[in-house]
């Protein structure tokens, strides 16, 4: 029997972490198995429950049950409380081990394919909800010589500064110090409705990256934004989810798998 992984969120169907996670058991031959559970909303403890009853040796965990999932672990990496989501569960015997990978995929993707420095870099995060603070932590690691959030409800972004004990300066749209960015980060779902955050174009030094954190909707409004604002570099999240996928698979299985060829296979497909 082939030891059973899957990711659990509502909804799932589009989830490409199968597909993802296939490709690294083939590349490093592991005998996994690894499917997409769709748990009711009001239904996260128990489909968990069932899969580990099942045998089930470890969960990614996706929208909306990031928050419910670091409730559950019995366990916690600092990342995963600074962050408090977890995407990663790892079951062992009666443990629950809790940990995010969501914030080191960001920064392996910046830093490792895209080949640009964090460190010493002025960041700002665009949104201020769980997907901000998921990657926080990673990204302050890597030493940037600054980090603003700025978020549409102010408070939220200064509620979020306060609990990053300073490491992190919150602004307003409305109140955004004249200041250019070298990296800008969109961590908010206004382009699901097609729509940029309303940033000022002097936020982005002229080649500046812009990241947005969504995949597979070409140009965003956010992308298009920031090329109009003298950004020259762009990217968009399906890197780091192949990164946080890697970092889960190396918790789950102790290998790390080469993410090249697979994040080549996934952009050769979308
Ligand atoms: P997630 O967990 O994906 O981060 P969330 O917690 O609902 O989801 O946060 C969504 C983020 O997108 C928030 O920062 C939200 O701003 P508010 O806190 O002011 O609601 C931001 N957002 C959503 N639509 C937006 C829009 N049209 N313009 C700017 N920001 C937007």
């Amino acid at each position: 029997m082939p030891d059973r992984y899957a990711v659990i969120g509502n909804p799932i169907a589009h989830s490409r972490s199968p597909e993802i996670h296939a490709a690294f058991a083939r590349q490093a031959s592991q005998d996994l198995e690894y499917t997409r559970i769709l748990a009711p909303l009001d239904g996260f403890d128990a489909a968990v429950a069932a899969f580990r009853a099942a045998g089930g040796r470890g969960l990614n965990v996706t929208l909306p049950f990031k928050g419910a999932a670091f409730r559950l672990a019995t366990a916690t990496s600092g990342r995963a409380r600074e962050a408090e989501a977890v995407n990663t569960l790892r079951f062992e015997g009666a443990r629950v081990d809790g940990d995010n990978t969501d914030g080191v995929g960001l920064a392996r993707d910046i830093v490792a394919n895209l080949g640009i420095a964090l460190e010493g870099r002025r960041l700002l995060i665009v949104g201020a909800g769980g997907a901000a603070r998921g990657v926080i932590p990673s990204l302050l690691d890597a030493r940037p010589a600054e980090v603003v959030v700025v978020n549409r409800t102010a408070e939220r972004a200064a509620d979020l500064a306060r609990q990053f004990n300073g490491r992190v300066r919150a602004a307003g749209f409305a109140t955004l110090p004249r200041q250019a960015f070298d990296i800008v980060v969109n961590a908010t779902s206004a382009g699901l409705a097609g729509e940029a955050p309303p940033l000022p174009t002097t936020a982005f030094v002229d080649g500046a990256l812009a990241y947005d954190m969504v995949y597979g909707k070409g140009e965003t409004a956010f992308l298009a934004l920031a090329r109009a604002s003298g950004a020259a570099r762009f990217a968009d999240g399906l890197g780091m989810l192949v990164e946080q996928a890697a970092e889960s698979f190396y918790l789950w299985r102790g290998v790390r798998p080469d993410t090249a060829p697979v994040l080549a296979m996934l952009r050769a497909g979308t």
